[in-house]
């Protein structure tokens, strides 16, 4: 890495900072209702190796996208970057309007979790990139300021009206749990999280169907939301429980908003359910947790598709015991939990169903929790 930056910029970093993709097992669109979720870091994870520089320009490389771009720190303005530039760029505007007094920097971006697969390669640069910033100019930043950072560079820099989830998890998973964040408050608990002690695998389908956040339905699930939590006279969704589904549904006005509260209040429903479970020491039965999961995005949610439909049939046909769709959807990942011995069996039978449905062939890795962003070198 440092070979590289010397090869880019003929001068030594300062170091070398790394963030994580993330999985998450259960909880989703919940974090823009103030609600639970329940994400891993992956080993995945973007580098970013750094130095400062004094003359306030940002001159930036991506090996994963395989570009180059340079930068006035001065000139930095929401909607003036676009492409992968604009996730490092709004960290580092960010910085600057929350008053902190962040320059230019050198910076080279690699990396291995595959990007537009929905599993946060976006919040693992910004959440690298601020990490990176932040030492390098004696900021005082970490954990979950660091992660706030990083969301609002991506809501207000680059336009993505996303929760927190990712950043979080992004910053502050640990190996071998998962993160039980509740997003109102930001209190996290750290749940041991092993399937392979009850003889369990966690199999992540990439489908490969590109996934973007960008479009409008993101944004107007979000704003389905803030309209029937307005309706019902509560702060957000969170504020529904599932003992009051049924009044709050009788009391809205369409199909649409009872659909998409259905949705969030069942789902915070289930991320307590799957926790007990997962702390029980059973997980093997939170498997129809997950899969109820999915049915609720796929159907009053809809923010799945054909892909994230098809893989899940696939490996629940082939023995899993759950699998959901995980991330935003519309494209992306899918998780299954399942007997260790049949993942082999589970692949082959995704493959061929994609093959048969004309899909392009899926990628299938196995996702152990692992540690959130750092300084490596
Ligand atoms: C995307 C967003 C997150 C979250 C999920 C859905 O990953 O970035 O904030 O809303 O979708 O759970």
């Amino acid at each position: 890495m440092s070979a590289d930056f010397r090869h880019e910029f003929e001068r030594s970093p300062a170091g070398t900072w790394a963030a994580p993709g993330r999985i998450n097992l259960i909880g989703e669109h919940t974090d823009y209702n103030d609600g639970f979720v329940l994400p891993i870091a992956l080993p995945h994870q973007v580098t970013v190796t750094a130095a400062r520089r004094d003359d306030g320009t940002l001159r930036l490389v991506s090996r994963q996208a395989d570009g180059r771009a340079e930068l006035r720190v001065d000139d930095l303005a929401p909607g003036r970057v676009d492409s992968w530039a604009a996730y490092p760029a709004g960290v580092v505007w960010a910085l600057r309007q929350q008053g902190h007094s962040v320059g230019g920097l050198d910076l080279v971006i690699d990396g291995d979790v595959p990007p537009g697969a929905g599993l946060s390669s976006s919040a693992a640069l910004e959440c690298a990139t601020a990490m990176a910033a932040a030492d390098l100019y004696d900021v005082d930043l970490a954990g979950r300021r660091l992660a706030e950072l990083a969301r609002y560079a991506e809501n207000e820099f680059v336009g993505v009206p996303c929760g927190v989830m990712d950043q979080a998890a992004s910053v502050l998973c640990t190996a071998g749990h998962a993160l039980l964040l509740d997003t109102r408050t930001m209190a996290t608990t750290q749940v041991p999280f092993d399937p392979a002690a009850e003889g369990l695998t966690l199999l992540v389908i990439d489908t490969r169907a590109p996934h973007r956040l960008v479009d409008g339905a993101y944004a107007a699930r979000r704003r389905s939301c803030e309209c029937a939590a307005s309706v019902l006279g509560v702060a957000a969704l969170r504020d529904v429980d599932v003992d009051g589904l049924d009044a709050a549904l009788a009391a809205l006005p369409s199909a649409e908003l009872r659909a998409r509260t259905r949705h969030v209040v069942t789902e915070n429903a289930r991320v307590v359910r799957f926790v007990a479970l997962l702390r029980a020491g059973t997980l093997a039965e939170a498997g129809p947790v997950l899969t109820a999961s999915h049915t609720s995005l796929r159907d009053d949610y809809e923010v799945t598709c054909p892909e994230l439909d098809t893989a899940v049939d696939a490996a629940l046909s082939a023995g899993a015991l759950g699998a959901r769709m995980t991330g935003g959807g519309f494209g992306g990942c899918v998780i299954a939990l399942l007997p260790s011995e049949r993942v082999a069996g589970c692949v082959t039978e995704v493959r061929q169903a994609f093959e048969r449905s004309g899909f392009a062939a899926p990628a299938t890795f196995t996702a152990t929790p692992s540690d959130g962003a750092r300084r490596v070198a």
